[in-house]
């Protein structure tokens, strides 16, 4: 893994620019695998403010919330329309849909998505138990697309976005570990203190699905960008 420490989000943030920057020279018609959180907003924003162009690529995010539609501003796709696809339009943006009312139908219809559409570059955030999309703890290596059942520490590390704790949605439809391996490019951004633990273990510690994040170690082409802090219990710095 090719580890950048940052002094700032925003640095962090120009970094992963050149790179998308990079892909969308290669094949201006890329697909990006993108995530919600507010680890990648820096991005987002220095993405917004370049003139980079993305009418000609697609993007696929990791997961969204069971029960949330599009008008609840704390789905993910009124996330990353409000950060990002208002702002800089792609050809097509496809996300999980929290409300379709067969989700095992769901998860196959977003495996084909992902099938038809091989992702070139994906963005993760991390939680603070190493999960990427909302492959918990203890998630297969090989899942695809999938519902989960969010893990309490999860809800409650979410439950700052919603009017309490009660309001957090149970389960959401997250991409499988899986589905992200077979991505070409990662960049994975983790930020503050919180992310120190789940980082050292995600790079130094052995590849296990008790933190999902460390199976990336087994992924030739991944870049993590973190800060002092989310990098202060790693031993090589
Ligand atoms: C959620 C998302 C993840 C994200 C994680 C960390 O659980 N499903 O994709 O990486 O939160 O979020 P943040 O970046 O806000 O710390």
């Amino acid at each position: 893994m090719d580890v950048k420490i940052v002094s700032s989000q925003e640095e962090g943030a120009q970094i992963a620019l050149k790179i998308f920057q990079d892909q969308l020279a290669k094949n201006n018609a890329s697909v990006f695998g993108l995530a919600t959180g507010s680890s990648p907003i820096a991005f987002y924003e220095a993405a917004v403010n370049s003139d980079i162009d993305f009418t000609k690529a697609t993007s696929i995010n990791l997961d969204e919330y069971v029960g949330l539609d599009g008008n609840n501003d704390q789905s993910y796709i009124y996330f990353m329309k409000s950060n990002l696809f208002d702002k800089k339009p792609f050809k097509v943006n496809y996300l999980p849909n929290g409300m379709a009312k067969d989700l095992a139908a769901e998860t196959k219809r977003y495996d084909q998505i992902i099938d038809d559409n091989p992702i070139d570059l994906q963005i993760l955030g991390i939680g603070r138990n190493g999960h990427i999309g909302f492959n918990e703890p203890g998630t297969p290596f090989d899942i695809t697309t999938h519902v989960v059942d969010l893990t309490p520490s999860t809800i409650e590390a979410n439950a700052r976005f919603f009017e309490n704790k009660d309001a957090v949605p149970r389960q959401a439809i997250s991409m499988g570990i899986g589905s992200i391996m077979k991505s070409k490019k990662i960049i994975l951004f983790a930020y503050g203190e919180s992310k120190a633990q789940a980082i050292k273990d995600t790079i130094e510690g052995s590849v296990t699905t008790h933190v999902p994040a460390s199976v990336l170690q087994n992924h030739n082409d991944v870049t993590v960008i973190i800060d002092q802090a989310a990098a202060s219990l790693l031993k090589n710095k």
